[in-house]
């Protein structure tokens, strides 16, 4: 690998449990990368993670973070208006998933990387995860299968990574994000439901089925999950099911099957946080339980590195068409939902009809 003739410079706005817990070890890890800067809107948070991970600057606005940085890693929970911030000043950035929830706001943003000539990375960090490219290799031509997904927020592991004294989970304190007007409520739920807990299941699915088309979409009761049906390209395409469904805390299941012709295989993804050596691949041969895949965070910031320095494969998507597709998909299984018809209503309906 040829590594760029200079470490990049990373300023870190963010530090939470995907800070702690996922980017600053891997950039800390990355030779390619100099973690330059870290800001928090609770200063106390920006301090302790310059502690830990030995960064020499606290910015207390986001203009003294952008200040000499090559790149911001945008890992707040909203996240356009830092990357904005950040083209303005003409500083590339890399920012956690989604990179919002109104596609019009994303390819604004994706264009305005573009004119500026500066890079907009997207964390789809399942695009870099040896375990889904394993499962693609195994049925590299999928018909159809389910992708599942049930987390139970397991607050206890969030504060485990966090130095005493912080609270995981600090959405609530969020400003209000853009969302597309024409949404109804329903509608609204189901795509922040799809791109906050299915962002990764939906980048495994465009990456295994490029032409995937919306189909259904129909949340469950009280907007705590939804099932959709996702198509393949053509008439007569193959058909998957996405599930998202609610989950005890603590429990955890991310699961990808997918069939093709005569293969198939099963994708068992390990918890957030917990190595990536706790995620199985079975396939109609069998498993191979001494299997361990490689680390999708380390992978995702070498590919970073490898395009702030000019190369990046031919043949690939970037991360930013990448997450287009993605919010795309998002956005026309927003556009098809429909709220569970209650059961009395159902059979009331039916009875009319008789
Ligand atoms: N790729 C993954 O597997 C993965 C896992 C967890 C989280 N994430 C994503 O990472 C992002 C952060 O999630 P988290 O779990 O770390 O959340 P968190 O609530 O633990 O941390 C967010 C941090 O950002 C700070 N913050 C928020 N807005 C800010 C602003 N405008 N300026 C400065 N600081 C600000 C908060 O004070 C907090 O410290 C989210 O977009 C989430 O979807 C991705």
């Amino acid at each position: 690998m040829n590594l760029p003739t200079r470490q990049w410079r990373v300023a870190v706005a963010g530090c939470g449990a995907a800070a702690f817990g996922l980017h600053l070890p891997a950039l800390a890890a990355n030779p390619a990368f100099d973690i330059v800067a870290v800001h928090d809107r609770e200063a106390e948070r920006a301090r302790l993670a310059a502690r830990r991970f030995a960064v020499p600057r606290i910015a207390h606005t986001v203009e003294e973070l952008l200040d000499g940085a090559d790149l911001l890693a945008v890992l707040t929970g909203v996240h356009d208006t830092l990357i904005d911030a950040a083209l303005d000043v003409g500083v590339h950035v890399f920012t956690e998933k989604p990179v919002s929830l109104d596609l019009e706001r994303t390819r604004a943003l994706i264009s305005k990387a573009r004119r500026a000539g500066r890079i907009l990375e997207v964390g789809a960090m399942r695009a870099h995860d040896p375990a889904l490219h394993a499962l693609l290799a195994t049925v590299p031509d999928p018909a159809g299968g389910w992708l599942i997904k049930a987390d139970g927020a397991d607050e206890a592991a969030r504060r485990a990574l966090l130095p005493p004294g912080l609270e995981p989970y600090t959405f609530a304190a969020d400003p209000p994000q853009p969302t597309p007007h024409h949404l109804a409520d329903d509608q609204l739920d189901a795509l922040r439901i799809l791109l906050w807990q299915g962002y990764h299941l939906l980048t495994a699915l465009v990456l295994a089925v490029p032409g995937a088309r919306p189909g259904t979409c129909t949340l469950a009761a009280h907007g705590q999950g939804l099932t959709a049906t996702i198509h393949g390209p053509g008439p007569a395409g193959a058909l998957f099911t996405l599930a998202i469904v609610p989950a005890a805390p603590g429990d955890f299941r991310e699961q990808i099957h997918l069939v093709g012709g005569d293969f198939a295989a099963t994708l068992d993804i390990a918890r957030p946080y917990q190595r990536a050596t706790g995620t199985r691949l079975s396939t109609h041969l069998g498993s191979d339980p001494h299997t361990v895949f490689g680390d999708p965070f380390t992978a995702m910031w070498n590919a970073v590195g490898q395009r702030l320095a000019g190369q990046h494969p031919a043949d690939l998507p970037t991360s930013a068409d990448l997450a287009l597709h993605v919010e795309e998909l998002a956005a026309g299984l927003a556009d098809a939902t429909h709220a569970p018809v209650p059961h009395h209503q159902e059979k009331e309906e039916q009875h009319a009809r008789r």
